[in-house]
């Protein structure tokens, strides 16, 4: 079977993701609320924020606490971090590895932006596990992941839109002209990575255009979601949507936000 895990990988690891996520500030609404339930929590403790990027959630997180470490398996990446914030703890690791901490080291583990839909099923699931060894008994996993229930919503490659997504204006044909080499690529390949596309009950792996089709992102369900992080260990799954609002087990089905952002917990007996 194909495995998508080194695509993606070599794709992050373009600096021009660097440079482009080096742009990014702030936390979206779903980690502004989940981060106000856990920021008295986790005060002082020792936070890891895996898939750290350019480094746009590290003020944010050293508010909270000092004791915290960046990674990525992206060098570009890093190497943007550290420019940004020379006095952090930031350096290359591979979420789809095992850790080098001791078992229950870490009091906050956060994965935003999805960075874990670039990771294959298999490694996924061993991923979770780790995280779930790494945390301690009251400590909290953070982690958002495409939504199956935003699927429909997908534009196809040939869509107008993608070609134009602003509203029309006097300078509609040069935007269109600019866009169009990037627009003809993105159907080049996405035609590449249909044999790729992988669809089953529980979740899928879709080509869905992100980055200019560059990426496979694995996208699940809601409830899926749960039941896999009970599977790994994991208790208290809080779901927030892209407004910051938690959701109610009555709202899993009908939610069609891009992505999900959920809060849960290690089960330690
Ligand atoms: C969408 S970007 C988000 C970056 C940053 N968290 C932010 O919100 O700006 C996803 C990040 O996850 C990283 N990533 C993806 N899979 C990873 C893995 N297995 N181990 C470490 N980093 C990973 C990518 O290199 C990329 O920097």
């Amino acid at each position: 079977m194909f495995n998508y895990y080194a695509t993606n990988k070599n794709t992050w690891a373009d600096s021009c993701f660097a440079k482009q996520y080096a742009k990014n500030i702030g936390l979206n609404p779903p980690e502004i609320a989940i981060f106000s339930i856990l920021k008295d929590k986790l005060s002082g403790r020792k936070l890891l924020d895996i898939g750290v990027g350019a480094g746009r959630t590290t003020p944010h997180l050293l508010e909270i606490s000092r004791d915290y470490k960046g990674v990525d398996y992206s060098l570009a990446m890093i190497e943007t971090a550290k420019k940004r914030y020379p006095e952090v703890n930031f350096q290359v690791a591979d979420a789809s590895q095992p850790f080098e901490e001791k078992d229950g080291a870490y009091s906050l583990i956060f994965f935003s932006v999805n960075g874990i839909d670039s990771l294959p099923h298999e490694y996924r699931i061993k991923a979770l596990r780790e995280f779930n060894r790494l945390l301690a008994p009251d400590g909290y996993l953070v982690f958002s992941s495409h939504n199956l229930g935003f699927v429909p919503g997908i534009l196809k490659p040939w869509s107008w839109k993608r070609l134009h997504p602003a509203p029309m204006s006097l300078l509609t044909p040069l935007r269109i002209v600019k866009r169009m080499p990037r627009w003809i690529m993105g159907m080049w390949r996405c035609a590449k990575n249909l044999k790729h596309v992988e669809k089953y009950k529980e979740y899928s792996i879709l080509n869905d255009g992100t980055e200019g089709y560059k990426f496979l992102q694995y996208y699940i369900s809601i409830a899926e979601q749960i039941s896999q992080l009970h599977a790994c260990g994991y208790s208290n799954v809080r779901p927030f949507g892209l407004d910051g609002q938690e959701l109610e087990p009555s709202q899993y089905d009908s939610r069609n936000d891009i992505w999900i952002t959920y809060l849960c917990q290690p089960v330690r007996k």
